[in-house]
């Protein structure tokens, strides 16, 4: 899709950030992570921003799809970290911390479970896709694609989603302003993605752990190559989660779909 084809609004609100160099805003896309990575490709510099009101395919994990209704917060940043490979991992706990503080900020308690959905009251308001691209330990770019279910009508969500989603508007019955909501969240990415770069990743690591529901808990946990169960005990240094499994074995674990077995026991 040609730029030209996108309808591009002027962002005023965001120009008081430092990190936020080119925030582009479109009513609708397909899915704001493609059209940043289209733009990572053709050389965008670190701090573009992609928002878009909704999606049509907006994306999720393990090629899942994301309901992108009106009233939700829908975007991805490109970024050009200068660490190695392996500490992207930690990127999506940048964007999970800054999406808890700032729904914190409206008197809500949110909780992330790994690696990283934010939830209140243990619905999913929250989700994080990452998607990159480098040669060997060398990161080209890595676009960190954020959906919030900010004033999201519920009743627009599939029946599926439903029972296990909340929106901020759920949770706080007075309307939230959506540029408000905008401002306050990249500036709190822009504080955290400052203590990535400046490498001081056990920060970071350290206040997932304050912020996470996952620890201790009895989980299941779907990975690419099977079906892992256990408790969770503790995360690494790269984000990796570290498994006891009931024979005492400890499984460290990259990336995978996490069930709490306490929430599988109600349902
Ligand atoms: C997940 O929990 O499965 C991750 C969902 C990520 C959704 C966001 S919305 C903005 C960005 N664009 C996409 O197509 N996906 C991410």
């Amino acid at each position: 899709m040609k730029e030209s084809t996108y309808v591009k609004k002027t962002t005023g609100f965001l120009n008081t950030l430092d990190f936020v160099k080119k925030p582009f805003v479109f009513d609708e896309l397909d899915s704001t992570n493609l059209t940043a990575k289209d733009f990572a490709k053709a050389g965008a510099e670190e701090g573009t921003v992609i928002i878009a009101r909704t999606q049509r395919h907006g994306r999720g994990r393990f090629d899942r799809s994301w309901e992108s209704p009106d009233g939700g917060v829908y975007l991805s940043v490109i970024l050009r970290p200068s660490a190695s490979y392996e500490k992207t991992s930690l990127l999506p706990f940048v964007a999970a911390l800054a999406v808890t503080k700032t729904i914190n900020t409206y008197g809500v308690h949110a909780t992330i479970k790994w690696p990283n959905d934010v939830r209140v009251n243990g619905r999913k308001i929250a989700g994080i896709l990452l998607e990159s691209e480098g040669e060997g330990s060398t990161v080209s770019y890595v676009v960190v694609g954020i959906g919030i279910n900010l004033a999201v009508d519920l009743k627009e969500l599939s029946a599926e989603l439903q029972g296990r989603s909340t929106s901020l508007l759920n949770e706080v019955h007075h309307p939230v302003d959506y540029h408000e909501f905008l401002k306050t969240f990249l500036m709190t990415f822009e504080h955290y993605y400052t203590i990535f770069q400046e490498q001081r990743y056990w920060e970071i690591i350290d206040e997932w752990k304050a912020n996470s529901d996952t620890l201790g808990k009895n989980v299941r946990v779907n990975t690419m190559t099977g079906i892992l169960q256990g408790t969770a005990v503790d995360i690494d240094q790269s984000g990796f989660l570290l498994l006891r499994t009931a024979s005492g074995e400890t499984k460290k674990i990259l990336s995978g779909d996490c069930l709490y077995l306490d929430e599988l026991d109600h349902t």
